[in-house]
């Protein structure tokens, strides 16, 4: 089984909200991974992060991906950094294509603004601190990628038919 569809990206970049849109479009299953490890834990990702610590979110979110091993014809809606393991990224490619939904910083700030749901931007909720944290992630994401995809100014619908051109 190979015909999975990864999105990668940062936080807020539209995986989720794509995500679904793909999966009613091309009528594919759904794994949204943040979801599945919330469920699975019984814990808010915020929780897991304070209680356990982010090497357990990261073992925990490694684990997920080779379980996706098993599954096919599924859009997968990674966590924002599934791409800090270099071992996620070959267990993807062995199992489908990954799509990389890029914005810039200014955009994913409007985004994710009002959220309190992300640990990694609990603090830090300003433009400035997301630029830098992109830039560090930047070549993880691009060196991932089959296919990137800007999504600054575009509607779902774009977003969503440019990825199915594309793959
Ligand atoms: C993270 C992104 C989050 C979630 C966790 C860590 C990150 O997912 O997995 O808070 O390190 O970028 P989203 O990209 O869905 O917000």
């Amino acid at each position: 089984m190979s015909n999975n569809i990864f999105l990668i990206g940062f936080m807020g970049s539209g995986k989720s909200t794509i995500g679904r849109f793909l999966q009613k479009e091309l009528n594919m299953e759904l794994v949204e991974m943040d979801a599945r490890i919330v469920e699975e834990q019984g814990m808010s990702i915020n929780d897991i992060f304070a209680e356990k610590g982010e090497d357990y979110f990261r073992d925990l979110e490694s684990r997920l991906v080779l379980d996706l091993n098993n599954e096919g014809n599924t859009i997968v809606s990674c966590g924002g950094g599934v791409v800090i393991r270099l071992e996620n990224v070959e267990n993807m490619k062995k199992n489908g294509k990954i799509v990389f939904l890029s914005a810039t910083p200014d955009t994913i700030y409007e985004r994710v603004k009002n959220s309190t749901e992300r640990p990694i931007l609990n603090g830090h909720m300003n433009v400035e601190y997301i630029a830098g944290l992109m830039e560090k992630r930047r070549a993880l994401y691009e060196n991932a990628a089959d296919i990137r995809i800007e999504t600054d100014g575009k509607t779902r619908d774009e977003i969503c038919k440019e990825i199915i051109d594309k793959l």
